[in-house]
């Protein structure tokens, strides 16, 4: 299997960030991070990624449609280029990627949702979804396309929305899972074994169910 390298996007804490290394560093997926680009300066995303030696940088980004926007796109690709970067991860990176990215790895791009999307798209997907008053929510792997929480949906996490939950409480539960679904989501693109067809992801020489999982999901053939 190829080993590949990621360059993963981040805006903030990292703690996704922090669970692909570690999946990484474990030997659980077939990748490895050698770039990591955030839009803020003082993202501890970044001081994560320095105190394993992994190459960081800060590239402000400014408004989008503005010249900053357009020469942040293409410094982007600069650095995903020279880092020999195979797929890019969004991982808590709170802006707009750019048209020359989605040009330079097409299919090649993958973001994380911390809601079961199509639900819940938008920068408060835990806090909606605890207001909303559903009873079961989640995080979304998927690959991303130019609008935001929109592209083909490669594996989803759900978990229990408890009486009491708020933003916060329930935001807690859906981590615990994102830093589970992300590094699976990798390993299956390390594989090779992801192909997208239309809006659908389809994996490719998935293994057969258990017979424990066929009698839990009546319907899957043994
Ligand atoms: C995560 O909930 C992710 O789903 C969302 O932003 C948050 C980033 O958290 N897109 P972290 O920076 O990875 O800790």
């Amino acid at each position: 299997m190829a080993h590949i390298n990621l360059g993963v996007f981040v805006s903030g804490r990292g703690s996704n960030l922090q669970s692909i290394i570690d999946a990484s560093a474990a030997g659980r997926i077939a990748a490895s991070v050698h770039v990591v680009i955030s839009d803020k300066e003082d993202a501890y995303a970044l001081e994560r990624a320095r105190n394993h030696d992994i190459p960081a940088y800060h590239v402000p980004v400014g408004k989008n449609d503005t010249p900053e926007f357009v020469a942040a796109d293409q410094r982007h690709v600069e650095l995903l280029r020279e880092h020999n970067v195979d797929l890019v991860c969004l991982a808590g990176y709170m802006r707009l990627i750019g048209p020359n990215i989605f040009a330079a790895y097409p299919e090649a791009i993958l973001n994380i949702h911390p809601a079961l999307l199509p639900s819940f798209p938008g920068t408060h997907g835990q806090e909606d979804a605890a207001e909303y008053g559903v009873k079961v929510s989640g995080c979304t792997v998927h690959f991303a396309w130019s609008e935001f929480d929109t592209g083909p949906i490669i594996i989803q996490a759900a978990v229990p929305v408890l009486a009491g939950d708020d933003g916060d409480s329930l935001a807690a539960r859906i981590l615990a899972q994102e830093h589970k679904i992300y590094p699976q989501a990798i390993q299956w693109c390390a594989e090779g074994r992801l192909r997208i067809e239309g809006r659908r992801v389809i994996l490719e020489d998935a293994r057969p169910p258990t017979i424990m999982e066929a009698i839990i999901s009546p319907g899957l053939e043994v």
